[in-house]
């Protein structure tokens, strides 16, 4: 009987939308989008507002002839600034000074290089950087996006009194349904609202914290709002592992590697954390003037594996001992990546006994770690090189601020 009303039920909201009932709304993400972290570049952490179409096309060919395509990188993100006016009837149009072929010219152009695009607006009034906002104009917003064929949309929670953020956010991801084309929706509320909670069907990403800052270890103190270096991220990032998985992800921020306030082993050790962490990988430099050092780590294709391991775990906190943490993540294959951070201003050296360190992944993956059943060898992923196996005791040196990060292969 329970089945017979069930079925009739469904029949009857088919019957609901095959009749064109058009206030039917969804609001549920576009699903099978962002399996693994998503990859890319974005405008923000370098050129802040001044952006245009000429930088953004030179900053596509660049992710091509840098090799960052060919290591994953996929999206072109235009943060903040790009826009102009709304017309009369409400569309928004870019800056015309800024981008004057139109945003339909340049995802073409984005797209004719083998990436994808993205763009960014704001739940509220107005963007952070005063420019219009989304607000009362979800749909038609969301309509535009998609007949510019943007793939991907970062949607800020500047100015947004009065509104609700599980709503907002949600209103957004149907009007993205409505308008038909599957886009990524990286849900920018800092952390403020729980998005972790509430996130997984909204949106594929959610950022975790307020705005990354250029520095490794710091705090800056902007009066009303305050940034946090990359180490003052990582430790916002305590208790989330659990809602990260595949197609859903925290969003600790973008990359600051290559920004020129990182020494290149700090810029290394905030790579591999974020790469721990299944965060997305979207470097926020300027891809045409980098040099060779940020390139080596912005490109480190084993690193990179590890970010983007199909099973999508983050890594959980084995140990903490004040400036030196080690972190273990699970991989698909059975392997383990390992990284021992240290953090201080002085190098560490350390001994760690694989035999003595057995544990079971309880929280999320359920994977055991356990080398006296198991042995592994260990590869350095900075240096390429094997150093051993489980079934010795890990004699090492870390420099101050900086990481060893290894791939524990299975042997038979
Ligand atoms: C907020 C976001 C940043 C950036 C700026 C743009 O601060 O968190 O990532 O998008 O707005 O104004």
């Amino acid at each position: 009987m329970k089945k017979l009303i069930s079925a009739i039920l469904l029949s009857m909201s088919f019957t609901a939308f095959s009749q064109g009932n058009n206030y039917a709304q969804d609001y549920t993400k576009y699903q099978r989008l962002a399996m693994t972290p998503p990859m890319g570049w974005n405008s923000w952490n370098k050129f802040a507002c001044n952006v245009d179409e000429n930088l953004i096309k030179e900053m596509a060919d660049a992710m091509v002839s840098s090799g960052m395509k060919d290591a994953g990188y996929t999206y072109i993100n235009i943060d903040d600034c790009w826009h102009g006016d709304r017309d009369e009837k409400g569309f928004i149009h870019p800056d015309p000074k800024r981008f004057p072929s139109g945003m339909k010219a340049l995802a073409d152009y984005i797209h004719s290089k083998g990436l994808k695009i993205g763009i960014y607006s704001d739940a509220g009034s107005m963007t952070c950087g005063g420019r219009p906002g989304s607000r009362g104009y979800e749909f038609q917003d969301a309509l535009t996006y998609a007949q510019w064929e943007i793939d991907y949309v970062k949607y800020d929670w500047c100015n947004t009194e009065g509104l609700k953020a599980e709503g907002a956010y949600k209103t957004f991801t149907a009007a993205l349904k409505k308008a038909g084309r599957p886009i990524v929706l990286s849900i920018c509320e800092w952390g403020g609202n729980q998005p972790w909670e509430w996130g997984k069907n909204v949106g594929h990403l959610w950022r975790t914290t307020g705005d990354i800052y250029n520095c490794f270890d710091c705090i800056k103190d902007h009066g009303t709002w305050k940034a946090f270096g990359t180490m003052q991220i990582l430790d916002k990032q305590e208790g989330l592992r659990k809602y990260a998985g595949p197609g859903h992800w925290n969003d600790p921020d973008m990359l600051e590697v290559g920004n020129g306030a990182l020494t290149p082993n700090e810029d290394r050790a905030h790579f591999s954390m974020w790469a721990m962490l299944a965060a997305p990988l979207i470097a926020g430099n300027d891809l045409k003037t980098m040099n060779e050092e940020t390139k080596k780590v912005l490109t480190n294709k084993e690193v990179i594996a590890i970010n983007q391991d199909k099973l999508g775990v983050q890594a959980l906190k084995y140990k903490d001992e004040g400036e030196f943490e080690i972190f273990f993540k699970p991989l698909e294959n059975g392997d383990w990546a390992v990284a021992f951070l240290n953090r201080d201003k002085a190098s560490k050296d350390f001994t760690f006994d694989w035999k003595a360190n057995s544990f079971t992944d309880e929280e999320v993956s359920k994977k055991v770690f356990d080398t006296q059943k198991q042995n592994y060898k260990l590869i350095d992923l900075w240096t390429g090189k094997n150093i051993g196996t489980t079934s010795k005791v890990l004699t090492a040196k870390v420099p101050s601020r900086d990481i060893l990060m290894l791939r524990l292969v299975k042997t038979k």
